[in-house]
């Protein structure tokens, strides 16, 4: 029996590891124990997520949240310590590029238990991106790289990481896309909202480089107010720019713009809904990009720089391995690792 150990510990960490627990759960020679970081604790954030995905709570919750980026980074690794010595799993997997990756790899390379690294070798080149850091030093410390695609692949190589480490798995991001699609349609959560098909864009932001800022929040609010008089926009709203926006003094201006719909984040299924039937997609999301291309909605990115840069010059369903079987291909490759 080998213990692996996922960890997870915000909004985008959640539809990536769902399609591997899924699989894991039907292995009787390994036990699968996730551990849940809290970085999102609101239940939009996160467990609208689990009940999406009909996905068992996670075995531990650390429930370490807020903070700058060192604080919040320092104090996960002191609370995930104690669950990987009182665990001892065979391997660590984690995922994506946010705080909670870095801080998961970090603590079981110094406890001396390999990691696998889901989404490996993404590059937007942008180092005052809190992700392009947590990306670079997760990948330098991993053992099991997996890749999207063979440019990421040829980008760890340059960054002198052994050849044999990666595996090119496809987007994982792409399997629960793939299962819940015909799901979200079905939902046309558009209506909800009071809107038919095609006669709404849809709007996210929240990266520290757009939110942050006052004067670049208004910059990007001003932007969105200018598109919304052609076309109307929902906009749900992240809790990090939610409370920018309060603290600069700009929800009441935006809730005032009748072309702007306002709403909370939400959930998996409602947002691949309102993405599905949306005409255009406005985000500085990285996954989103990536999601956008893959339904072939138009999407125009609000940032100077993206690590999906591969869904710019094509739809990503002519990717090869973007097939919504990715998870499978992860199960395998670490069977494989482990010897089992
Ligand atoms: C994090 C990730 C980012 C990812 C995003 C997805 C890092 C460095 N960033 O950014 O890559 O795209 O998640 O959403 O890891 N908050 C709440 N409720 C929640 C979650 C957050 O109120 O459920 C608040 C936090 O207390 C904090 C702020 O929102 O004040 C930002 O949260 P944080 O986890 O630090 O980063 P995100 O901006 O969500």
């Amino acid at each position: 029996m080998k213990t692996i150990m996922s960890v997870v510990g915000t909004r985008p960490n959640f539809m990536k590891m769902g399609p591997i627990e899924d699989i894991l759960k039907t292995k009787k020679n390994i036990k699968h124990v996730i551990v849940h970081t809290g970085q999102h604790y609101d239940a939009n954030m996160s467990d609208d997520f689990f009940k999406d995905f009909d996905l068992r709570s996670p075995d531990y919750c650390l429930r370490v949240s807020g903070g700058g980026l060192a604080d919040q980074t320092g104090r996960i690794m002191v609370a995930f310590e104690k669950v990987l010595l009182k665990v001892k799993p065979d391997l660590v997997i984690t995922y994506g590029d946010v705080n909670s990756t870095f801080a998961a790899t970090w603590t079981a390379k110094q406890n001396h238990i390999p990691v696998a690294h889901v989404e490996a070798g993404l590059r937007s080149f942008d180092r005052n991106m809190p992700e392009e850091v947590n990306r670079v030093c997760t990948d330098a410390l991993s053992d099991i790289l997996f890749c999207t695609h063979s440019n990421d692949e040829t980008q760890l190589q340059i960054e002198g990481i052994p050849f044999g480490r990666c595996h090119i798995v496809g987007n994982i991001m792409l399997d629960y896309l793939v299962k819940y699609g015909d799901q979200a349609f079905k939902m046309a959560y558009w209506k909800e909202l009071g809107f038919g098909i095609g006669e709404y864009n849809l709007a996210t932001l929240h990266r520290p480089g757009n939110v942050n800022d006052s004067k670049q929040l208004l910059e990007m609010i001003s932007k969105l107010t200018f598109h919304s008089i052609i076309t109307p926009i929902i906009f749900p709203v992240h809790p990090r720019t939610k409370k920018q926006l309060l603290s600069a003094d700009l929800m009441t201006t935006l809730n005032s713009c009748k072309t702007i719909k306002v709403i909370e984040p939400v959930s998996y299924i409602k947002f691949l809904s309102l993405m599905i039937g949306a005409k255009k997609i406005y985000t500085d999301s990285g996954g989103i990009q990536a999601e956008a291309s893959f339904l072939d909605v138009p999407c125009e990115v609000l940032r100077d720089t993206t690590e999906w840069a591969i869904c710019r010059d094509k739809s990503a369903k002519t990717i090869p391995l973007w097939d919504g079987n990715t998870a499978e291909r992860i199960v395998k490759n670490l069977e494989k690792y482990l010897g089992i």
